[in-house]
């Protein structure tokens, strides 16, 4: 089988694994990653966010063979690297705020919560409602309220 080379959470990885193989279940059945979650497989439910350079994305979407050495992807067991910390800002806020519930959809909310953050300052303003609505991550539990209340609220600290 063909070999795949990344970046995760901060290392190098090589997977030997058929290329169409999706990021998700390469991290999660091989290397033991399981922060991203299983939801729907298909791109819609979001559990699965994590982000590849930067960037939020659903990896249930990803073949791993669309990724190379110099890519480098971040789950939430990775989040706090990225500041130096044992908790991310954004992570600090949704303990604040007691955002979970279940927790099924949270790693993926806090993994998109960020990346929007970012997008919100390169478009040069700070995140506003207007960005929240465009977070998509589904969360049976309806914890909605919160996690507004907490990105507002991590966003002041990132
Ligand atoms: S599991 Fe990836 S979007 Fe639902
Ligand atoms: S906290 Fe249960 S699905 Fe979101």
């Amino acid at each position: 089988m063909p070999e795949h080379t990344f970046k995760l959470n901060g290392k190098q990885v090589t997977v030997d694994v058929p290329g169409n193989v999706r990021l998700l279940w390469v991290l999660r059945d091989i290397l033991g990653v399981n922060g991203p979650k299983y939801g729907c497989g298909l791109g819609v439910c979001q559990a699965c966010t994590s982000h590849i350079n930067g960037k939020a994305v659903n990896i249930c979407s990803v073949p791993v063979e669309q990724l190379g050495p110099d890519d480098e992807v971040v789950t939430i067991e990775g989040l706090p690297g990225t500041v130096g910390k044992d908790l991310h800002p954004m992570q600090e806020a949704w303990l604040k705020h007691d955002v979970a519930q279940c927790g099924y959809c949270q790693p993926g909310q806090i993994m998109a919560a960020v990346s929007h953050v970012r997008k919100a300052r390169d478009e040069g303003h700070e995140i506003n409602d207007d960005d929240m609505d465009n977070i998509r991550n589904i969360c049976r539990c309806g914890t909605y309220q919160r996690i507004r209340a907490a990105i507002k609220d991590g966003a002041e600290k990132m």
